[in-house]
């Protein structure tokens, strides 16, 4: 049987080619702009691993001597290398690294822990890497977003009723249906950064989706009003239930101890 991390790797490699055009792309863009923000911000420096780095694009917020791209993709590997010729990056699993214990002050983990059936091996792996306050940032698709409530009701009771009536699924998100994208609320995330050694500091909401349930009926005009105020403070209320992405910053309290 393939091991889901083969289909995942797969998944990207095929991506590879064109993922850093995508970067430009507004969603992508956004949640490029409030990682910035917790970093530059807050200025978080110091030795940085970027887990599941893509094609490496974020690597410009830091300094080539402090940062080390991941990924287990080796065409995206490939392409970072191309990209940013000045980093350095790795092709490794990132619940398998080759990093000492407590060496590492910040992690970046963007758009990576929804592909996990269960994330906590992965934090783990995280809380052992970073040294005691290290600041870890991840971007996860906002599970409390209304659209994403409708997609879990129908992937978890509409979609195998489907197919116990023989009927096809209602499309997934993905282009390989085994690659799903599990979205996080809040509390999920706050029970997880409980379980792993880890406190929220703070969190933000990014690209309003105006309308997320009628997307398909007002999509052109739906994304332009959403991006015109996406990143607007008077517009913030309407972030927590119709932004597509959250980004958190946490910081370890504790080691886990745990392998
Ligand atoms: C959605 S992309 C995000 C890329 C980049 N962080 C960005 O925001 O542009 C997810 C990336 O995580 C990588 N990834 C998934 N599982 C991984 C794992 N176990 N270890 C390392 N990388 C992984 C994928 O290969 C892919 O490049």
């Amino acid at each position: 049987m393939t091991n889901h991390k083969d289909v995942v790797t797969t998944h990207f490699d095929n991506y590879a080619s064109n993922w850093h055009e995508r970067f430009k792309n507004h969603a992508f863009y956004l949640r490029f702009l409030a990682v910035k923000d917790f970093v530059i911000d807050k200025q978080i420096y110091g030795k940085v691993a970027d887990i599941g780095c893509g094609t490496g694009d974020y690597c410009q917020l830091f300094s080539p001597e402090d940062y080390l791209g991941i990924d287990i993709s080796p065409k995206m590997i490939e392409r970072c290398k191309n990209l940013y010729p000045d980093y350095l990056f790795e092709v490794a699993d990132g619940d398998k690294l080759d990093i000492k214990d407590k060496s590492i002050n910040t992690v970046l983990d963007v758009a990576v822990i929804e592909y996990y059936d269960d994330p906590l091996p992965h934090m783990i792996e995280i809380n052992r890497i970073l040294e005691k306050g290290g600041n870890l940032i991840i971007a996860v698709p906002n599970g409390s977003n209304i659209t994403k409530a409708i997609n879990t009701f129908y992937n978890d009771l509409i979609n195998p009723l489907r197919r116990i009536l023989g009927k096809k699924s209602h499309k997934s998100h993905s282009k390989d249906p085994r690659v799903e994208h599990r979205s996080k609320t809040f509390h999920q995330m706050k029970e997880l950064s409980n379980v792993s050694g880890f406190e929220i500091i703070q969190h933000s909401y990014v690209n309003i989706l105006l309308f997320p349930v009628f997307h398909h009926l007002v999509g052109k005009l739906n994304k332009k009003i959403s991006s015109m105020i996406s990143r607007k403070n008077t517009w913030k209320w309407l972030t927590k239930y119709s932004s597509t992405i959250s980004v958190y910053e946490f910081k370890k309290i504790s080691d886990t101890n745990k392998k």
